[in-house]
């Protein structure tokens, strides 16, 4: 074979290949519909009411979104005993690393001189509704939801109960929740950002 007939063959295999692979991309571009919509991907299920009203659980600090019901911290620490002490101490004291100090930390704000001072309820949550919010949604971590409105209530009095910001003889309902000025609220500014709640205009 003369050199002249080994590069013609390189090349026509070269050729050959770039048609193989272009042919391969042109194939798949007859599937792509670049900017263009499909009518559907055949996924999922339009969402009933129900599934709806399942997720459509969230609580603004002003309270709004807080569900009917009440509780007290006594009721609360049984339901703290039963479902929260296991990760979270049989005093809220968290088990470190994994599981947060919720209750009992210093009564400081200055975690910028020491970023292991604990933030708990009683030092760094800024509302108590949003407190309520975050237990609802996502505690106990391994069984989010599977609290009552009640139960709800009740454990969120008890923790609060236990940072002494509210006596021990208060029923928390939706209007009492919103009513408490936590601690740590002045540390927190209203986010004014355009699009924002301190912004206003949320769609
Ligand atoms: C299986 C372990 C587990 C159980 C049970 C559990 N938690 Fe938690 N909890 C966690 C973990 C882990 C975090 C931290 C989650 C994160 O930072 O994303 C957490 C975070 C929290 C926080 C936020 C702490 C903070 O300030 O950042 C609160 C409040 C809380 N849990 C309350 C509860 C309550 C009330 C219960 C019982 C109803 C409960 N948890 C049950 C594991 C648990």
């Amino acid at each position: 074979m003369t050199y002249a007939t080994t590069v013609r063959l390189a090349l026509a295999a070269a050729v050959a290949a770039l048609v193989a692979t272009t042919g391969c991309r042109l194939d798949a571009r007859d599937d792509y519909l670049g900017d263009k919509d499909p009518k559907q991907f055949n996924l999922g299920h339009t969402a009933s009411p129900a599934e709806i009203a399942a997720v459509n659980i969230d609580v603004s600090p002003d309270g709004a979104g807080l569900p009917a019901g009440s509780g007290t911290p006594e009721q609360g620490a049984a339901v703290f005993a039963g479902a929260c002490a296991s990760c979270h101490g049989a005093n809220g004291e968290g088990k470190p690393p994994a599981y947060p100090q919720l209750i009992g930390g210093p009564k400081t704000f200055d975690f910028a001189s020491d970023y292991k001072i604990p933030r708990t309820i009683g030092n760094y949550w800024p509302y108590a509704t949003t407190l309520y919010d975050y237990i609802r949604r996502a505690m106990p971590l391994t069984a989010p939801g599977s609290l009552t409105s009640e139960q709800t209530y009740a454990v969120t009095a008890y923790l609060l109960q236990r940072e002494g910001i509210i006596p021990a003889n208060t029923t928390l309902d939706a209007k009492a929740l919103a009513a408490i000025q936590m601690p740590a609220k002045s540390h927190f500014v209203l986010d004014d950002r355009r699009g924002s709640i301190g912004g206003k205009n949320v769609r």
